[in-house]
């Protein structure tokens, strides 16, 4: 047996001691020490921590902690830097500082990876040292690592989730306990669920620079957030909501990515219906769950806490763990897959509704399912292209809200179907 066993034993990856120099305590910086005081295993160390506001009161005592990042930046002991801060542009000045010097760095900040996603590719391929992000998506749902290695040999054909975590929380406490938007959102705001500036979440900000890096690990595309067609929380109504509990359907703030035939994807950010049969209908409050389909595979759901410090640590430990053994990205798919473009070219069954004065412009919609003008509001279920909502900001304008149908998905073949379907109906053809 011992032969046997020296035979095939497999060659284990060297482990390397991590020395850590972390940046921020807050939320997640506080939720992460306390997750490695609970791991001893992981022999790593935190040497030291640098805030922003000395002054602040804190947990542990005050020789851990400095003001200067350059402590932290040029300690040659310190292999391992945590970026957890809120403000993105102070994060990308760290994060380069550290790749530049060839310190592995692990950041959960989404807003400055998906802004500087390219430079940042750059800088680990130049200097060598690993960027990871796992906490930057999905918080705690293994979701990066999976798309980054898992599919790498199954052909994903598309995913969709529920990707903010304090948004899911605020739709659920007014759909299931009729709080108020003001009321839901100060209450994610306590839990520690929401961005410092909430504008980031319930705007759709924060989505859309998830999107845009689950789009490179996904499909191999890189897009800016502000390419995307995203929209948030904000302008839903209160009129909204009552008609989603009337037709027995949840408002969830969905983010999508479609490839359209074999060379096109399409990404977007937007609240949707979701009937009851739908799995994100059960990813409520906090939770994230987001759903791949593949060839071969079909459907996976992966559903997990979206938000919070422990969720958000636990992802952050899960990279230090994978550095131990070097780990890196390798980002096989934006050197293989460069020819999936990421396009407009498409169209999409919504809800609008435009409160008060304001007034609906059917020439806006490829084709109108139903309209009607109540006293207070007037609204629509229609068929507008992808190319419009790219190009206008009409559907952004306050009173108008947008929700997606149930199922509203309409490719170019598609739409040619049906529109000739109708002109024929309508005896036009
Ligand atoms: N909260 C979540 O559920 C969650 C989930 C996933 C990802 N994230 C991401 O994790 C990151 C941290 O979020 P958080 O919720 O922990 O934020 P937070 O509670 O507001 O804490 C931010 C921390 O950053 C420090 N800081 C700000 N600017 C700094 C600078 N220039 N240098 C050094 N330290 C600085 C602050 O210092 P002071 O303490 O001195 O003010 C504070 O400790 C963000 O990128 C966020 O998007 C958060």
């Amino acid at each position: 047996m011992s032969g046997i066993k020296k035979t095939f034993a497999p060659a284990l990856p060297v482990s390397r001691d991590l020395r850590i120099g972390l940046f921020g305590f807050g939320v997640v910086g506080n939720g992460l020490y306390e997750v490695l005081q609970a791991t001893p295993a992981l022999q790593s160390v935190i040497k030291k921590i640098c805030i922003k506001n000395p002054g602040k009161k804190r947990l542990i005592s005050g020789e851990h902690f400095t003001t200067q990042a350059s402590e932290l930046l040029d300690d040659a002991e310190i292999n391992v830097i945590l970026e957890l801060i809120d403000d993105a542009d102070a994060a990308y000045e760290i994060v380069k500082a550290a790749l530049q010097k060839g310190k592995s760095v692990v950041s959960a900040n989404k807003k400055m990876i998906a802004k500087h996603f390219s430079e940042l590719l750059e800088l680990q391929q130049e200097f060598g040292a690993a960027l990871l992000y796992e906490g930057a998506c999905c918080a705690s749902i293994p979701i990066i690592r999976n798309l980054e290695e898992y599919y790498d040999n199954d052909l994903l054909s598309a995913f969709r989730g529920i990707i903010n975590g304090s948004t899911n929380y605020i739709l659920t406490r007014i759909d299931k306990d009729n709080l108020s938007f003001k009321e839901a959102l100060l209450e994610a705001q306590q839990l520690g669920f929401a961005e410092s500036d909430p504008a980031l979440d319930i705007e759709g900000h924060d989505a859309a620079n998830k999107l845009s890096i689950l789009l490179a690990h996904a499909f191999g595309t890189v897009v800016s957030p502000e390419e995307l067609i995203y929209t948030g929380i904000a302008a839903i109504k209160e009129s909204d909501a009552n008609l989603a509990r009337q037709r027995k359907v949840q408002i969830k703030l969905v983010g999508t990515a479609k490839r359209i035939g074999t060379d096109k994807l399409a990404a977007f950010v937007l609240p949707q219906f979701v009937s009851a049969d739908d799995e994100l209908s059960n990813v409520s409050n906090e939770f994230n769950g987001l759903v791949t389909e593949s060839s071969f595979a079909d459907k996976h759901f992966f559903k997990g806490k979206g938000a919070g410090a422990f969720p958000t640590a636990a992802a952050v430990l899960s990279d230090i763990a994978a550095l131990r053994y070097n780990y890196k990205y390798e980002y096989k798919k934006i050197a293989q897959q460069a020819n999936i473009i990421h396009s407009h070219d498409y169209y999409l069954r919504v809800f609008v509704s435009a409160s008060g004065d304001t007034v609906l412009d059917k020439s806006n919609f490829e084709w109108i399912e139903e309209w009607h003008n109540d006293v207070n509001q007037s609204w629509t279920i229609a068929v507008i292209s992808a190319k419009n909502l790219a190009a206008t900001r009409w559907w952004k304008e306050d009173g108008i809200s947008l929700i997606l149908c149930e199922d509203p998905f309409i490719d170019n073949v598609q739409y040619k179907k049906i529109s000739k379907l109708s002109l024929s109906l309508a005896g036009i053809e």
